[in-house]
Formats: structure tokens, sequence, C-alpha cells
């Protein structure tokens, strides 16, 4: 071992032997090399996310043009929808984690248009998780992203209104499920699988969905997909009170809330790719202390394991304890 003393300051006892100087370049060197594959990764990030946002603005205003030409009785143009807008939303699917995309898509103005193509975006990523094969995933995004267009139909007070919808209100809305049915059913160039979506999107697996109360295999795979894409959106937009809600807060309304109405095996599909990109954030516990999420167990998500200082702590197994919120979520 080379014990060679090297002066590094003026002062006697600041002394380091080549050893130490090796280490401390090593150190050095570790983390210049970290910092550039974080920045050389936001780069990628912020590139790709400036044009996908310009993308995603530029489908909204496409999907808003659609939905006044048909809802004053023109036919879907789907041509138009295939060549101007699917394009854009693939390309939003492409990004690492929905996480990078969620305050983006969260609805502020015009609901309905942005909603359409959020849920095209979001429902592409659950088939990619899914492993479905190409043509699949391409059925899946443009029935995904045609979903609601029986809302063009509907009145704009009742589709615009802030607060909860009166009985009657509620029924009319309720229609723009077999409206969109119609309106696509006629197109010739189209898989039937794309008005089947349309029909049954709020179908649900207990049979409380809507228009026809179909349960668990009556309901096709891609109006399950197409629901927990739904739901995930209205829930993170939040349109009553205009309030954006945080990603976590979203993952535990739809866990609390969904199973028995969503498909149980998407939705633990979809809990599970969700939370696996917290891995390694910190987050806020109910005690108050902060941890690190270390692990996601695939069959319970949301009770991961934690680090909180030195110890670790299995969530599975500690009922009392759950994660509040994920801290400075967006670093
Ligand atoms: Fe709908």
């Amino acid at each position: 071992m080379n014990k060679k003393k090297i002066k590094t300051s003026t002062a006697e006892d600041s002394l380091l032997t080549v050893e130490d100087i090796d280490q401390l370049l090593e150190s050095f060197r570790k983390t210049e090399r970290n910092r550039y594959l974080d920045q050389s990764k936001k780069v990628i990030t912020q590139v790709n996310l400036k044009e996908i946002r310009q993308k995603i603005e530029q489908a909204t205003k496409i999907m808003k043009e659609i939905f006044s030409f048909v809802g004053a009785g023109g036919t879907i143009p789907i041509s138009e929808i295939k060549e101007e807008i699917i394009p854009s939303i693939k390309q939003a699917a492409e990004i690492p984690h929905i996480y990078y995309l969620f305050y983006e898509l969260q609805s502020k103005d015009e609901y309905t248009y942005r909603h359409t193509i959020s849920v095209g975006i979001i429902a592409t990523i659950i088939g990619k998780w899914l492993g479905m094969p190409e043509e699949s995933l391409h059925e899946l995004s443009l029935a995904a992203t045609l979903h609601d267009i029986g809302k063009s139909r509907i009145s704009k007070e009742i589709l615009n209104k802030p607060g909860k919808l009166t009985t009657e209100e509620y029924n009319e809305m309720k229609q723009h499920s077999i409206i969109g049915y119609d309106l696509l059913r006629d197109i010739p160039s189209i898989s039937e699988t794309i008005p089947l979506v349309a029909l049954q999107h709020h179908e649900r697996e207990d049979g409380k969905g809507y228009p026809l109360g179909l349960v668990g295999d009556q309901i096709h795979r891609h109006s399950k997909i197409v629901a927990i894409a739904d739901v995930f959106h209205a829930m993170s937009s939040s349109r009553v009170y205009h309030q954006a809600k945080p990603f976590y807060e979203v993952i535990q309304d739809m866990h609390n809330s969904a199973f028995g109405k969503l498909d149980p095996n998407i939705l633990l599909i979809f809990l599970y790719k969700m939370m696996d990109n917290l891995a390694g954030k910190t987050v806020l516990l109910s005690d108050g202390s902060l941890g690190k999420i270390m692990m996601i167990h695939s069959f319970d998500p949301l009770r991961s394991l934690v680090k909180v200082n030195d110890d670790l702590i299995d969530l599975r197994y500690n009922n009392r304890l759950q994660i509040v919120r994920v801290v400075d979520e967006l670093n």
C-alpha cells in the first residue's frame, strides 16, 4: 500500500495519502458521471415533453372541431382522426411513464376534448403494459380516442355544467354511449370493436354500469381498459372544484373505490405500473415521518416497502401506517 503523503493545504495536519486521493477522485468521477447521466435524462424528458405538449394541444384543438362538426350532424371524419390525432396519441404513449404526462393531461378548460385525447393516451399505455400485439393496440387507441364521441350530440349546458347533474340531465348524459355506438356503427372502414367500446365504456364488472348493465365477461377487454383510463383521468381532473389532484391521491382513490367495478386483473397491473414509477421517491407517511419507497409489491402495490431512516417498513404488515403523499412529486 502506498503510504506516501501529499500536502494538500497549508495546514500541517491536512495531509492525504495517495490512496485517499484515489478514493476521492473515484468518488468525484462517479458523482460527475451520475450528474451527467441525470442531466442527459432530464434533457431527453424535457425535449420530448415540449414536443408532446404541443401535439396534445393540437390534437385537442382538432378534436374540438370534430365534436362541433359531428354535433352539427356531420359524419365522423375517421381518416382525419387516424392521420391527425392517432399518431400524436401513439407518440405521447411512448414516454417512459405516464407520470411525466400526469399534470399535462389534467383538464382545466374544455374538459371533453382534452379528456378524449387523454383517455386515448392512457388506454394505449395500458395496452402496452398488457403486452398487447400491435394490431390490437392500434384498435384500442382509436376506440379509446372515440369513446365519448356521442357527447358531441349532448347539449353543451349539460356537458359543461360545473355542479352536479339533476336526474333528468344525468339520464340525458348517459345517452352518449348509445349515440356514440350508433354514430360509429355505420362507418365501414373500422373494426366493430370501435363502436362497441363507445357503447360499453360505462359498463361495470358488478352489472351496475350502463346502458345495458352487462357483467364481467360480457364486456369487451378494450372497453374494460378504456373504462380504467376514463375513471383515472376523470378522477385526476376533478372538474367540479377545478383542483389538480396529486398523483398519489388519484392512485389511492382508484385503489379504494374501483375494485369490484373495474376489471380486477387489469386494475392491479395498472396500479402496480403506476406505483412502480414512484420507487426511489420520498414519501410522507401517516405518522409524519419521511420515507423512501424501496419496492412495490405486485399484488398489493399501494402497500410498498418503505425505508425510514435505517429501518425498512413493509406496509403490507403495518396497517396503521400509510403513504399520505409523494414529496416533491416532479423531482
Ligand atoms: Fe363516457
